[in-house]
């Protein structure tokens, strides 16, 4: 019968034979399933392992520590960050359009990493044959797969690395559903806020800025988006809504009254959605004692912000994203 402990047991056996002395490398995103993934290899060959995790300074408040700090601290795992925030915003320098801000950042994201990996790979050591990547079976039914049955295959991989290079892939996950892969992670003893994570855009906070991507920006939409989480986990919703964007509306102002004065400063939205997978959803309808705290919170400790709207919009015709 199924268990998790079952899936972890059959798996480390499985990846330690296949790996045998040869090295592999992961890349870290901060969600559930590079992370689940990365745990169980590392159960299975600890230090052959090497993640790679990068920040491009779009992260949300905190995320970055905790993979640095939690993740390492409960799995063990060898990690190289790479502090690419400053590269990224250069790049994004004078970019308002969505669709070229997605491209910038999944340019550079690729760049940033396959230059980590060429290192790794150059360091003194066994041949780093292997990738881990955290597929879950709805990719692998979504993208017109196998089986199922094997957890390898053959993957070649361009750009920036030795053209004859080949990964093979591990996939340790590739049965499993969503619900299976974090009690597989809390059986692991990864930290709760990384299994229980809700669904994040790669480009993070990239496409949650209505206009150009500054630090002052993403440092303002971290601090809001922080409140809104927290009353939202204090409230007891986590489990409730799938997702909340906090989004910036950077290119808009409103007039406001603060204290003693007239302010002129920006509107955020809040966009909670319930969901099952992603393809639709309906806006949530959030109790007002709890919208009406964390509207209260982020005009008050968020300089600059003034006004707090909520997205009443399902998807379709809206998406979940603003970008
Ligand atoms: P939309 O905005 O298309 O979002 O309704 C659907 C779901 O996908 C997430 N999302 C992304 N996830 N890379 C990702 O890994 C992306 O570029 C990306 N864009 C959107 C979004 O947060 C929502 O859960």
């Amino acid at each position: 019968s199924w268990t998790t402990g079952n899936v972890i047991e059959e798996q480390v056996a499985l990846i330690r034979e296949q790996v045998g002395d040869k090295r592999a490398i992961c890349g870290l995103s901060g969600g559930v399933d590079s992370a689940v993934a990365a745990a169980l290899v590392q159960k299975a060959i600890g230090s052959q392992l090497t993640c790679v995790y990068v920040d491009h300074g779009l992260m949300r408040k905190g995320e970055t520590e905790q993979v640095e700090k939690d993740f390492v601290a409960a799995t063990g795992v060898q990690l190289k960050v790479v502090d690419a925030e400053e590269r990224f915003l250069t790049a994004l320098k004078g970019v308002s359009d969505p669709e070229e801000k997605r491209k910038i950042i999944g340019r550079e994201f690729i760049r940033v990493f396959e230059q980590a990996q060429a290192e790794i790979i150059a360091d003194e050591g066994p041949a780093v044959e292997f990738l881990v990547q955290g597929t879950l079976y709805p990719d692998v039914v979504e993208s017109g797969g196998g089986t199922g049955t094997a957890n390898i295959k053959s993957h070649h991989n361009v750009g920036g690395l030795p053209e004859d290079l080949e990964f093979r892939l591990i996939e340790p996950l590739r049965k499993l559903f969503k619900d299976e892969v974090r009690m597989v992670g809390q059986e692991l003893g990864l930290p709760e806020e990384i299994v229980q994570r809700q669904p994040f855009p790669g480009p993070g906070l990239g496409i949650r800025i209505v206009g150009e991507v500054t630090k002052d920006r993403l440092d303002l939409l971290r601090d809001a988006d922080a409140i809104a989480r927290e009353e939202l986990t204090a409230a007891g919703l986590d489990r409730d809504i799938w997702q909340c964007p906090v989004v910036l509306l950077a290119d808009v102002r409103s007039v406001g009254v603060q204290g003693d004065g007239r302010t002129y400063g920006h509107p955020v939205v809040l966009r909670p959605v319930s969901s099952e997978d992603a393809m639709t959803a309906d806006w949530s309808r959030l109790p007002y004692d709890v919208l009406a705290k964390i509207s209260t919170r982020i005009t008050n400790e968020v300089a600059d912000v003034n006004r707090v709207v909520l997205d009443v919009t399902s998807k379709p015709p809206g998406t979940i994203e603003w970008e």
